[in-house]
C-alpha cells in the first residue's frame, strides 16, 4: 500500500471508530439515581457557584427601611442589578466607577416616556428613543430632559440594600 493510500485508510478508519463515541458524548444523558444525588449535593453546597448564582434573598422591608435587591456576588457577576417591580420602585444598581467599594442605585424608569433603561457597561441607555444617562443618572443625550431619580443604597455583608422610604 502506498503512503497516500495508507494515510487515507487510517483517516477513514479513525472517523469510523470515533464517530459513534462523539455522537454518544453529545447525546443528552439520562440522569441516574447517582447523578441526581450528586445534583442535590452540589445545590446544597453553600460555597458552590450554582448556589450563589441562583440565591434568593429576602427582599422584605427591614426595620431600618432598607430592602435587599440581591447579593454583591450577583452584582459583580452581572455588572448590574435591576428590578422593575422592586418594593421601593423600579431600580437599577451598578458599582460606583469612582469608588469600587460603593454602589449607585437609580430609578430605572426613563423620564421621557417611562421605558426602563439598560446598563451598557459605561452608561445607562433607554431602548425606546435612545436617551442616554451618565453613571450618576444625568442626561447625556435626549430626548429625555430630566435625570434618572436616585435611591440611597448600601452594601451590608453580601447584600445590596435599597432604601424604600
Ligand atoms: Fe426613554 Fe423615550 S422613553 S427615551
Amino acid at each position: 500500500m502506498k503512503r497516500r493510500a495508507f494515510m487515507n485508510w487510517v483517516g477513514v478508519s479513525f472517523m469510523a471508530t470515533s464517530l459513534p463515541v462523539a455522537i454518544a458524548a453529545c447525546s443528552p444523558a439520562e440522569d441516574t439515581a447517582e447523578d441526581a444525588a450528586e445534583d442535590v449535593t452540589e445545590a446544597a453546597d453553600p460555597c458552590g457557584a450554582t448556589e450563589a448564582a441562583t440565591e434568593e434573598v429576602d427582599s422584605s422591608v427591614r426595620d431600618d427601611g432598607f430592602a435587599a435587591l440581591g447579593t454583591v456576588t450577583e452584582l459583580d457577576d452581572a455588572g448590574f442589578l435591576a428590578d422593575k417591580d422592586f418594593v421601593a420602585g423600579a431600580v437599577i444598581v451598578i458599582r460606583d466607577p469612582a469608588n469600587p467599594d460603593g454602589i449607585i442605585a437609580l430609578d430605572s424608569m426613563c423620564p421621557h416616556q417611562g421605558c426602563h433603561v439598560d446598563w451598557t457597561d459605561t452608561e445607562f441607555a433607554c431602548p425606546c428613543h435612545g436617551s442616554k444617562f451618565s453613571t450618576d443618572g444625568e442626561v447625556t443625550d435626549g430626548p429625555a430632559n430630566e435625570a434618572l431619580g436616585s435611591y440611597e443604597a448600601k452594601i451590608e455583608d453580601d447584600l445590596v440594600l435599597i432604601q424604600t422610604t
